[in-house]
């Protein structure tokens, strides 16, 4: 409903992938195109979910568990009905393979129902009773107000339903805004929002974000900020509310995993699950490895087996059957890796394949990059793409004071045979970082994990219970016990 009476500006949306005709010549395509608010229609949207929060007496902040679990059942079930128009919008606007968008898809569909059932659960039911001290308590589960929810490109659909989904469940209105990177596939499942939940409680906005967003914020009428995103955005948003001790901030951040490789690792498994760490949808999950730590003993060998791996990568467009490596999101990405490896290579760095050479200005081949330094952008910012530093150790101290010193403190994985060594490395990694991983790659699931950061990387926990307990706070109704009740 929201977009169909749109007339105002549009923005139109180019998709990252390249087709090529059969004369070899390539081109981009115009996937469509979305409405381009401005300050006056997020204001009004804003303003909308406030009205359903405050004057929402017998609808959605106030309904019972059960009525909200009804109406997300009814969402479930049309979204699911949407499967492979949203799968294929997946695909073309952030260039992620057909079976990686189906995965995401189904994936967001198991982590919806198994919110449900974690809020059947919770707290036995959300309503508890107690008798104290001749005060009897019902303490409730109760909703924060307004929640902000911005996800990512990369997982446009799914990280964008791990805090709106929750944070719809447990009684509070939302605005959301879809990311700048997988806009359009959120447009299928408009109207199925608009006829599953009450209206005013979920509230679409498509506005430039350094446009709308701080100054929504600023009016203090957010009571959450939900952003799977970048440390620094995040950072800029919370100091625009002029109250800080009032927004509680949900948050998924930036990470620089590193994997440990111990002298005494399998190799070929180590390889293997430093590959599909690092380079899983072209390295950009936030969980993706970003810095390979290897013992100098071994580190040649490591290299020669992981340069060769690498080269077996399936390269092409999303659509192709097999595909791992597909294209970025737009050019400014593939510039930001030459740049990388550019300067990496300028100081001393050893890169085996340069990234460029495709046929397509978005696709980059994924680059190794040998010794990675103190001093180069790939020690320590996050790449977030097909590029893999290395760097070699000698003794585990520095390996250790790597992950330490970090400004971000999501996930380690560890590479070894030794039991007790490895252990002895887990106890000080853990208060570090939120998952240590042993001989596997570090990724999030499975989603009932608590998937949490320390430092940069995150605020609160993210999973599917601990998410429930972020959006909401435990209120209680007192009541003085009289002696026929006290019976
Ligand atoms: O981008 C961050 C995602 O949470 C990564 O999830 O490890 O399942 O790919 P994943």
């Amino acid at each position: 409903g929201q977009l169909a009476t749109w007339s105002g500006p549009v923005k139109t949306v180019l998709s990252p992938v390249c087709t090529r005709d059969a004369s070899g010549r390539v081109s981009q395509f115009e996937l469509g195109s979305h409405p381009e608010m401005g300050i006056v229609e997020s204001d009004a949207i804003l303003a909308a979910a406030v009205a359903a929060y405050d004057s929402g007496r017998g609808e959605w902040p106030t309904m019972s568990v059960a009525g909200r679990i009804e109406c997300m059942q009814d969402f479930v079930q049309q979204m699911a009905a949407k499967r492979e128009l949203v799968v294929k919008l997946i695909m073309w606007e952030i260039g992620k393979s057909l079976a990686d968008s189906r995965k995401e898809f189904d994936r967001t569909i198991e982590y919806i129902q198994a919110t449900i059932e974690a809020l059947k659960e919770l707290d036995n039911g959300n309503s508890r009773f107690a008798v104290v001290e001749g005060t009897i308590g019902q303490v409730r589960r109760t909703p924060l107000g307004v929640v902000l929810c911005m996800g990512p490109y990369n997982y446009p659909l799914n990280e964008t339903f791990c805090t709106l989904i929750p944070a719809l469940l447990m009684g509070n209105t939302i605005v959301f805004k879809p990311p700048q990177y997988g806009t359009l596939l959120f447009e299928p499942l408009l109207e199925a929002f608009r006829s599953a939940f009450p209206r005013g409680v979920i509230n679409t906005v498509y506005a430039p974000g350094e446009l709308v967003v701080p100054r929504m914020l600023a009016s203090g009428d957010i009571n959450v900020l939900a952003l799977i995103g970048s440390s620094r955005v995040a950072d800029h948003l919370k100091k625009q509310h002029p109250k800080s001790h009032r927004l509680r901030a949900v948050l998924g951040l930036d990470a620089k995993n590193a994997a440990i490789v111990l002298p005494d690792a399998d190799l070929d498994l180590a390889v293997k699950e430093c590959v599909l760490g690092a380079l899983s949808f072209n390295g950009q999950r936030c969980t993706a490895l970003k810095m390979l730590i290897v013992h100098r003993s071994i580190v040649d060998k490591f290299l020669k087996r992981f340069a060769a791996a690498v080269n077996e990568l399936k390269v092409g467009m999303p659509w192709e059957p097999g595909v791992q490596i597909t294209p970025l999101p737009g050019p400014h990405r593939t510039a930001y890796m030459t740049a990388a490896i550019e300067e990496a290579a300028e100081k001393g760095a050893t890169i085996q394949n340069d990234g460029g050479g495709t046929f397509c200005q978005t696709l980059f081949l994924p680059a190794v990059v040998y010794p990675v330094r103190e001093g180069m952008k790939l020690y320590r910012e996050e790449q977030f793409g097909p590029v893999v530093p290395v760097m070699a150790y000698d003794d585990v101290e520095e390996a250790l004071q790597y992950v330490i010193t970090s400004d971000h403190g999501q996930q380690v994985s560890v590479f070894g045979s030794d039991a007790e060594q490895i252990g002895a490395l887990v106890d000080p990694l853990v208060n570090q970082v939120c998952r240590v991983n042993i001989n596997c790659q570090c990724q999030r699931g499975p989603d009932v994990f608590p998937f949490a950061g320390r430092k940069d990387s995150a605020e609160g926990t993210l999973s599917v219970a601990d998410a429930l307990r972020a959006f909401s706070i435990r209120s209680m109704v007192a009541t003085k016990a009289t002696d026929q009740s006290k019976k």
